[in-house]
């Protein structure tokens, strides 16, 4: 069934006006990973229809054994609204970690609750999100249109590796821009100096997905 609610022949009872599923009818299944409580209820998330009533530790251990080795992390000087969507899209590409550099507070309302099936971590600063890249032996590569930044449209991208944005107004930190190995830009062709960085962590998530997911 779709994520509309439209009714499919084998599924449970649907309501065309209500996303997911309704109660499971008949008997219940046998499996650990569902919910008793989605299985008497329905289940309204917006989770794709394979993790149906699923309970969020289930479908959290099941993404873990085929996270994506792309990192992001985002710069949280000022509570950057752009968090919780930045962390709805990490999940839709299912990558291994959102990473909140500053503040450790943000806002969680546009991540529609998608953050309980993906890992956040915290570092208090730049440093700390250096530190902690150059001990996995990962790349940190700045998002942003500042100068002396490349193209990301035709930029080969490593496969592990841990795309850096800066929040809204400020843009990527000098010590931000400093800990990057590079800085990636997206082209634009308005009259706005920038997107918003939910937006850029987007289409930069998406230019690492065209050249790595799915492959080996
Ligand atoms: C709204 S921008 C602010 C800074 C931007 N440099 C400016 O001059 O307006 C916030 C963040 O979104 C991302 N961003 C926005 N537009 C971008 C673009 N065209 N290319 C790469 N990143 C962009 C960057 O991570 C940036 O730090």
């Amino acid at each position: 069934m779709t994520e509309l609610g439209e009714p499919d022949a084998a599924g449970p009872y649907e309501r065309p006006d209500e996303v997911g599923v309704g109660a499971w009818p008949g008997e219940w299944p046998d499996d650990p990973r569902y919910d008793p409580a989605l299985l008497a209820e329905g289940d309204r998330r917006n989770v794709v229809d394979h993790y149906r009533y699923w309970t969020v530790e289930a479908i959290r251990a099941d993404l873990d054994t085929r996270r994506h080795p792309l990192h992001v992390a985002i710069e949280n000087w000022q509570h950057d609204l752009n968090i919780g969507s930045v962390v709805r899209t990490a999940n839709a590409f299912n990558v291994a970690a959102v990473h909140v550099v500053g503040k450790r507070r943000w806002n969680r309302r546009g991540a529609m609750v998608t953050d309980r099936y993906l890992h956040v971590q915290h570092h208090p600063d730049v440093d700390d999100l250096a530190a902690w890249a150059d001990a996995e032996r990962l790349p940190l590569l700045g998002i942003d249109n500042t100068e002396g930044s490349v193209p990301i449209e035709t930029a080969d991208l490593p496969r592990a590796c841990v795309l850096v944005l800066g929040q809204e107004g400020p843009g990527l930190t000098p010590a931000a821009r400093e800990a990057c190995a590079t800085t990636l830009s997206i082209a634009q062709f308005g009259s706005t100096r920038s997107i918003n960085a939910g937006a850029a962590a987007a289409v930069a998530m998406h230019a690492w997905v065209r050249q790595h997911a799915g492959r080996g």
